[in-house]
């Protein structure tokens, strides 16, 4: 299993697991507060911004160029921002942490 807390814009620590799928998945799955979803995971919605956790930024990496050009528009963008459908559960990411921007 592949742990992943959510810290909610009010404070709630969120602790989920899953196996697959995406971080957004995972979220919407356990009804994370501020993460819609909205679009299905494609990467246009931005309802599943995110402020990866400092000691998780390099094991998450980058955002893709079309990521980027979606953070463009959303509110308080931060070098810690991703949209978490674009990140995949993986071993690799096993312990992340990630607060949710929206309310
Ligand atoms: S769910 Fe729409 S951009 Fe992530």
């Amino acid at each position: 299993m592949i742990n992943v807390t959510f810290l909610t814009a009010d404070g709630e620590k969120i602790k989920t697991q899953g196996l697959a799928g995406s971080v957004m998945g995972l979220a919407v799955e356990h009804d994370v507060p501020g993460i819609g979803g909205d679009c299905g995971g494609v990467c246009s919605c931005a309802t599943c911004h995110v402020h990866v956790a400092k000691k998780d930024l390099a094991r998450v990496g980058e955002a893709s160029e079309i990521e980027k050009d979606m953070l463009e528009l959303t509110d308080d963008v931060s070098e810690a921002s991703r949209l978490c459908c674009q990140i995949t559960l993986s071993e690799d990411i096993d312990g992340l942490e990630v607060k949710v921007v929206r309310e």
